[in-house]
């Protein structure tokens, strides 16, 4: 991917963000998203290439923007875009910590295309590269990356997300002794905080949405990490009801029809299966991993964090734009 088109990425979050900015704490997560993809998908458009949304808002029933599916762009060379124009919908609308836009670009063919449904996701850093395999137990895989990180199971951190869902899981991970530190929401920060060295996070490890996966998984190769997913119906997460089997049902044929396989084991190369991508994400609201977005007198100022895959170049860009450009 030319290097003129990898700086452009991190105008796309930005301008997410920025638009994100304007619904930060007003209780709205729907407005607050359809801000943001609405100015990401303007961005998107303007920039050369040809570019398909491989996975993000939902199918194009139910997405009027950033559809899987959706072409982008001016023209230009093939790329695959994964998107999630505000990771932290809930936290931006009630005004919380870590909310970020992000999206990944990949060459086309480079990022796995699939229905925006559940994943489970295992993510480590570079030191435990080669240890995962979400065939074995969990206990078998935190094992093996206390053994790569050499440090006693007492001393590796965990993030999940403290969802229902999880309590089982929690239990399991206090028991086994290690750290839990279990978020609202976010595994994308959390993921990206397993690839840096001054951060406690050893592992991500939770069921979360897909296209959060995949677009991690773009960072996570960029970065040097390893990761692996599993596509899950919704039946599987959330309960067999009726609505979620109908769910479940049309998950699956979509999983067919896009050639992934449900359930199965899918490595970081099936997720984001070439160097040359991209990650970029602003942030919206103070967080771990990025500050949000500050006015400044009659300019706002963001900080986004660019990764590209090929030269492994990790930017941290903060930028300065003029009020008017968010807040319309
Ligand atoms: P959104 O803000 O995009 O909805 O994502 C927040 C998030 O917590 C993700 O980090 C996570 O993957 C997903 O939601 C989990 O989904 P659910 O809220 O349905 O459990």
């Amino acid at each position: 991917m030319e290097q003129s088109l990898v700086a452009r990425f991190a105008e796309v979050t930005e301008a997410a963000a920025l638009a994100g900015y304007s619904w930060i704490g007003r209780g709205d997560k729907n407005a607050a998203d359809g801000a943001a993809v609405a100015a990401m998908r303007e961005c998107l458009n303007q920039l050369p290439m040809d570019a398909e949304i491989v996975i993000g808002e939902g199918e194009i029933d139910n997405a009027p923007m950033l559809y899987i599916g959706e072409k982008l762009g001016q023209g230009g060379s093939g790329v695959d875009i994964a998107v999630d124009p505000i990771e932290g919908t809930r936290m931006t609308a009630q005004g919380q910590s870590h909310a970020v836009a992000v999206l990944a670009a990949g060459t086309r063919g480079s990022l796995l295309k699939a229905p925006d449904m559940y994943m489970e996701k295992l993510v480590v850093g570079p030191q435990a590269r080669g240890v995962i395999d979400l065939h074995k137990p969990l206990h078998e895989n935190l094992n093996a990356i206390a053994k790569a990180k050499a440090k006693p199971l007492s001393e590796l951190t965990v993030v999940t997300l403290a969802k229902p869902r999880h309590e089982g899981l929690i239990r399991e991970l206090h028991a086994l002794g290690v750290k839990v530190f279990a978020i609202a929401d976010g595994d994308v920060a959390a993921s990206i905080l397993t690839c840096q060295s001054d951060s406690e996070v050893d592992v991500m490890y939770c069921i979360g949405g897909a296209p959060e996966g995949v677009v991690s998984a773009a960072a996570i190769r960029a970065l040097g990490g390893d990761m692996q997913a599993r596509l899950l119906p919704r039946d599987q997460v959330k309960g067999d009801s009726e609505e979620n089997i109908a769910i479940a049902k049309s998950e699956c044929q979509r999983c067919q029809a896009q050639q992934v396989e449900v359930n199965a084991v899918l490595t970081l190369k099936q997720l984001a299966g070439s160097d040359q991508v991209v990650f970029a994400a602003t942030g919206i609201t103070d967080g771990d991993l990025l500050a949000g977005v500050k006015m400044q007198g009659e300019q706002m100022s963001c900080e986004t964090l660019l990764v590209d895959g090929v030269s492994k170049r990790i930017r941290r860009i903060q930028s300065l734009y003029p009020r008017s450009k968010s807040l319309g």
